[in-house]
């Protein structure tokens, strides 16, 4: 049996072209149905529809033998039991801090709003900037409109999100894109199916 990680939305549809390369098709779609273990065309593969955030936590500790994980979540997580086979050049944007255009300096510590405070804190640590940082669970970039934080940490695609909400971005984190990812006792259990996976997988990224 492999089970296959997945969280619903961009992820699961920028996944599906990857898994039909592999033959292998959900028997329902996500977005419709209540189930959180999806049947496929092979008796042996199940995918497991979880939170983004969730699906390293449940390669590493083998719940799923394989997922599909933004790097973002990965950083965040650290990576702790997984390998990172594939990058699937999928779901692509990129790490940033942002702020308040025109945003007045703070002499007090900056205080810093998001949902990745393990990246936060290393990336001004980096810098040898002190600062204060503020777990979020989503809506980061309403921080520093009520005065919450001073700057946020998030992902940037278009820009339109932080454009609508009178912010701009400021330094570049990370290039971001989601990666296949594999538990680390499973490559070795179940070699030859989850090699078979990744073979079929890397053969289909663009
Ligand atoms: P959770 O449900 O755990 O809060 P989420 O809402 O961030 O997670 P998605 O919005 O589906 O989940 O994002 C999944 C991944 O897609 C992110 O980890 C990131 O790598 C990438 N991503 C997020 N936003 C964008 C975007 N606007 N454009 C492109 N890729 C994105
Ligand atoms: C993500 C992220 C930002 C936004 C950035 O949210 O948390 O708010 O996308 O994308 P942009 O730079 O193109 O505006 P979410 O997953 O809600 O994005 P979505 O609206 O595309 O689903």
């Amino acid at each position: 049996m492999i089970k296959i990680a997945l969280s619903k939305g961009r992820i699961f549809k920028e996944t599906l072209p990857l898994l039909a390369a592999a033959d292998i098709q959900p028997a329902e779609d996500p977005e419709t149905s209540r189930k959180l273990i999806l049947d496929t065309n092979h008796d042996d593969v199940k995918l497991v529809i979880i939170r983004a955030t969730d699906v390293p936590t449940y390669v590493q500790f083998g719940a799923a033998d394989v997922g599909v994980a933004g790097k973002d979540v990965l950083m965040e997580h650290g990576g702790e039991g997984i390998y990172e086979p594939l990058d699937l050049g999928i779901a692509k944007c990129r790490l940033m801090t942002a702020g308040l255009v025109n945003a007045k300096p703070v002499r007090r510590r900056k205080r810093i709003a998001t949902k990745f405070v393990n990246v936060a804190r290393t990336f001004f640590e980096s810098r040898g900037e002190q600062v204060e940082v503020i777990k979020l669970y989503g809506s980061m970039e309403l921080g520093p409109i009520v005065g919450l934080s001073d700057m946020i940490v998030d992902v940037v695609d278009t820009g339109n999100t932080l454009r609508a909400n009178g912010l701009a971005p400021i330094d570049h984190i990370a290039d971001i894109s989601a990666r296949l990812i594999v538990n680390k006792a499973a490559m070795k259990m179940k070699h030859q199916p989850i090699q078979s996976l990744i073979d079929s997988i890397g053969g289909a990224i663009g």
